[in-house]
């Protein structure tokens, strides 16, 4: 028994036939082309994100259907669940897994879910609110909650966000300064400026300066935390420069990652030296994980609730120490 219509309206990307790629809205998308699941979704929201973008071009290298419906996450109403826990009426969100990439996502008036990809809206946040926060502004608050699971309060110090201007950046620039933290966005791009300060930031940092190579291990220590949403350069550009038992939260994948499932650094190298001041690294995965190192036994839960810990003393360099996570 189903409750969805026979066909509905769906925004569709892919090629029909070599060399003819096509996208845009077919008004009667066949329900029967949906894969299975437990739930049924009415979908009213969804957001747009890069890789969304990347899933309507050719050669965009996410889309692993042909053709596909966008949409890395959306947001709606159950119409019908096979699953206990889900009841028709519900209003949920789901994000990440195979959602736009290798499973039909979110462009659509309709879909079917699995029932471990259905998260409950909390009380207080609408279908449209969820999905304008997006998967993008969920990355950003995961870096800002696992800075603040590592100690970062408000008066600490200035904390970085690098990328700045985009996706994850902003939103990541726009939290910080919401709960009080002094930020500095760093980005390559100066009319950005003003947006940047409207959304709270203290002020702009060069991008030549975040991405400069440096011959020193360790620089004075500025920032007081960091969220690093590029990579390449920034990442041994922020470690060198953080303060003594502060975090940076890393989502990089925009340039070559340092770490991000590539190569831990090698032993003496600039990045692997400035480690040796105590500083934590959090991959930030936008699927609700954290990962800390395992050889420190500070792994986060699935949930994206890292390990509570006691903020150590100020200056303390013996609680906190390096870790190089898996890609997120
Ligand atoms: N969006 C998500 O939902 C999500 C989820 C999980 C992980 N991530 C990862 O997080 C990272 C950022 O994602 P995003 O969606 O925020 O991407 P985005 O909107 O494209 O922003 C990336 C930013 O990086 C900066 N940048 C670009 N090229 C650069 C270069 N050559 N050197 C230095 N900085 C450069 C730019 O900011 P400035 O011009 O301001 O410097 C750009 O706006 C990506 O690696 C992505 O894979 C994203």
């Amino acid at each position: 028994m189903t409750e969805i219509p026979e066909t509905f309206r769906a925004f569709l990307a892919g090629s029909p036939a070599v060399d003819r790629f096509r996208r845009g809205v077919r008004d009667a998308f066949p329900a029967a082309d949906l894969p299975d699941g437990d739930v049924e979704v009415r979908i009213e929201w969804s957001s747009v994100n890069y890789k969304d973008a990347l899933a309507t071009i050719p050669d965009g290298k996410v889309a692993r259907i042909n053709p596909i419906i966008p949409g890395i996450d959306l947001a709606g109403q159950v119409v019908a669940s096979t699953d206990s826990s889900i009841v028709a009426g519900q209003q949920i969100l789901a994000h990440g897994s195979d959602l736009g990439v290798a499973r039909h996502g979110g462009y659509s008036e309709y879909t079917r879910l699995p029932a471990n990809y259905i998260v409950p809206l909390p009380d207080g946040l609408s279908a449209r609110q969820a999905m304008a926060v997006g998967t993008a502004g969920f990355t950003a608050a995961m870096s800002v909650a696992g800075l603040e699971s590592r100690g970062l309060r408000p008066g600490d110090g200035p904390v970085l966000v690098t990328g700045a201007s985009g996706g994850v950046g902003g939103c990541a620039v726009a939290m910080l300064a919401a709960r009080g933290h002094e930020v500095w966005a760093a980005t390559g791009k100066p009319d950005e400026e003003a947006r940047l300060r409207s959304l709270g930031a203290a002020g702009v940092v060069p991008r030549d300066e975040v991405t400069a190579e440096s011959q020193r291990p360790l620089e004075s220590g500025r920032w007081a935390g960091a969220v690093d949403t590029v990579g390449g350069p920034t990442l041994p550009y922020v470690l060198r420069t953080l303060r003594t038992g502060a975090a940076v939260a890393s989502s990089p994948l925009t340039l070559q990652p340092v770490w991000c499932g590539g190569p831990v650094p090698r032993r003496g190298s600039t990045s692997a030296r400035s480690v040796s001041r105590s500083t934590t690294r959090a991959s930030i995965h936008s699927m609700g994980r954290t990962v800390s190192s395992p050889s420190t036994g500070r792994r986060a839960s699935a949930a994206g609730r890292p390990t509570p810990r006691r903020r150590p003393p100020r200056g303390s360099t013996s609680s906190r120490s390096s870790s190089a996570g898996p890609s997120s």
